[in-house]
């Protein structure tokens, strides 16, 4: 499948970027571990802790620089753990403090940095303050904390307002007093055990601002602010209006995202990160309606860096990734922050999925709204080489980029989980925003030829199954293949190490191509490099001015195999969907 087209150095042994090496996140690659799914140290069927500890290394190995960790701390799982209960506690099923403690250490010495999820907008309904405002009844100091109001209707019976759960129906339940009466109504904009914070208090900014320095002072890296654009409710909760509310990535302003007071937060947290010595981050997940307004997230004192769903939500189309990069750059490069690029979380159906799909089967990019979720496997073959062919483009992009476990060794997206093994909240949920996403958690293959492959002990179990055809992609399978999804993966990050000219502030200079064919230039110190990416389902020939060949995503005509360097004007025929890494 895959050719690499010279004998550039593939191993990682190029360490992480040094600990001391300021703005280290302009460039990083950044790997998203989902705690439940990665590696499962104690064998009970569920990944934790020190499972990814022991890990690491592999990670080192891929050539990463820094891992974001989805929520381990305390939680009764109702939405995979971003219901948090006790924000400096982790959750049993996936170790103690002592082991966030090794996982933090261990990544040091190994050169990686580590970015721990932090869950404002909402808690659990399992959190001391939740239940004690629950018990302690209306007008209470502690309901003060949360958004409780009394129901519309004669008897309170209807919620406060009409907004919608993004899990699916009301955002709004009603709670029963300490007598046995239905007492008031709580806002959550998720599940209804996840009540959401009214940021309006002051004890809340407290106990955040406490909870971030508990995290940088166990040595962390910095924070992936989940829903870091919903924190702030437009003043009294006003009714939208109508029913369109169910995405999460909508075009249309909506009361409870992306109102400007959060900002404020964040330039007070940035005060924080910035006491810390070594480069602290904060990247927001912000859905916000355009990528102008992510921007706003990232002015130099607030956070450092936003995932860019628009590029995620973007399908296989030469027209639309210039547009939305070209977009990208811009509005980052406005106040000075790094573009980022992801394809894949966990919230989403993987890419190889996506691709393989007609891309009219993807509901809606970023500027339509809509889910990510797709249910049908698609054409895997297709998915896979598209999937191989964008990882190089985004690798090639100026900025930081985020993979998503188990991507570096093309897995698809599980479609036919049965549904009396799915976890996912909003599965239960009746029209809700996704639904599907366990389809992209099921735990990852390491290796051998039976479930769990290595995900735990021989003959354990998973808490998601692993179909039976993922021998052939376990990370044991595919080493040493120069033919498979990770060696590329790995001879992509190597390469981008080394190459001056991929480095933060290189920028991009499209060359003129033909229709469904993008080919940009990235210069370094005297090098020079192209990234040549073909979307279209049949070959093509570009001249590009001497040089040789880096890497492809798929097996290249010969004709284009032979390194020629020095040679002005060479043909490089680039296959359908595939894409190459020139040096000149
Ligand atoms: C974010 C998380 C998602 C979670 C939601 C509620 O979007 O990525 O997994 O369900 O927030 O916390």
């Amino acid at each position: 499948m895959s050719q690499h087209l010279s004998d550039a150095p593939r191993s990682a042994a190029a360490p992480a970027a040094d600990a001391g090496h300021r703005d280290w996140w302009r460039d990083a690659v950044i790997y998203q571990v989902y705690p439940r799914s990665f590696a499962d140290g104690n064998g009970d069927g569920m990944g934790d802790l020190p499972g990814v500890t022991a890990r690491l290394p592999y990670l080192r190995d891929l050539g990463v620089d820094a891992v974001w960790l989805s929520p381990f701390y305390a939680s009764p799982q109702a939405d995979a753990g971003y219901d948090v209960a006790d924000y400096r506690e982790v959750d049993p099923m996936f170790g103690d403090l002592n082991d966030a403690d090794d996982l933090v250490r261990t990544a040091h010495a190994l050169n990686l940095r580590v970015i721990v999820d932090l869950v404002p907008n909402h808690c659990s309904d399992q959190h001391e303050w939740f239940k004690q405002a629950l018990r302690d009844g209306p007008g209470s100091a502690l309901r003060e904390r949360f958004h409780f109001r009394p129901g519309k209707g004669a008897g309170g019976e209807l919620p406060p307002n009409d907004w919608e759960s993004i899990f699916g129906g009301p955002a709004w339940t009603r709670t029963t007093d300490p007598d046995g009466t239905p007492g008031e109504w709580y806002l959550h904009l998720f599940a209804p055990e996840q009540p959401d914070f009214n940021w309006d208090h002051p004890a809340v900014h407290d106990e955040f601002r406490s909870v971030l320095r508990f995290w940088l002072d166990l040595g962390t890296d910095g924070f992936r602010i989940d829903v870091a654009h919903g924190l702030v409710k437009a003043a009294g909760l006003p009714d939208i209006g109508h029913s369109e509310q169910l995405s999460l990535l909508g075009s249309a302003p909506m009361p409870y995202f992306d109102q400007d007071g959060v900002h404020e937060i964040y330039r007070g947290w940035r005060r924080i990160l910035d006491e810390y010595p070594g480069d602290r981050i904060g990247v927001a997940e912000a859905w916000t309606p355009t990528i102008e307004r992510a921007a706003l997230y990232l002015r130099p004192d607030e956070l450092h860096q936003a995932f860019n769903f628009e590029y995620l939500g973007t399908p296989w189309d030469a027209a639309a990734l210039r547009r939305v990069i070209d977009k990208s750059l811009a509005a980052m490069g406005a106040v000075g922050a790094p573009a980022t690029w992801v394809l894949s979380n966990h919230d989403v159906t993987r890419h190889t999925t996506r691709f393989g799909n007609p891309s009219s089967a993807l509901p809606g990019g970023a500027s339509t709204g809509g889910s990510l979720q797709l249910r049908e496997a698609g054409d895997r073959e297709l998915g896979l080489r598209r999937a191989r062919a964008a990882t190089l483009l985004m690798l090639a992009l100026p900025g930081s980029a985020y993979l998503y476990q188990g991507e570096e060794l093309g897995l698809p997206d599980v479609t036919d989980l049965p549904d009396e093994v799915r976890q996912d909240p909003s599965f239960f949920r009746a029209a809700g925003q996704d639904g599907f996403r366990d389809g992209c958690r099921v735990p990852i293959p390491w290796s051998g030829a039976e479930p769990p492959y290595g995900f735990g002990p021989a003959g354990g179990p998973s808490w998601l199954p692993q179909p039976a055809t993922w021998a052939e992609l376990s990370v044991e399978a595919q080493t040493g293949d120069p033919a498979s999804t990770l060696e590329l993966y790995r001879a992509a990050l190597a390469l981008r190490r080394e190459l001056p000219a991929l480095g933060a502030g290189r920028s991009v200079q499209w060359l003129d191509t033909p229709e469904g064919v993008l080919a940009f230039r990235r210069d370094g110190d005297g090098d020079g490099f192209l990234c040549l990416v073909n979307l279209t389902a049949t070959p093509v020939v570009l001249t590009v001015p001497g040089g040789r060949p880096l890497l492809a995503s798929s097996a290249q005509p010969p004709a284009t195999a032979g390194p020629s360097d020095q040679v002005d004007g060479i043909d490089v025929t680039i296959a359908a969907d595939t894409a190459i890494w020139w040096a000149i």
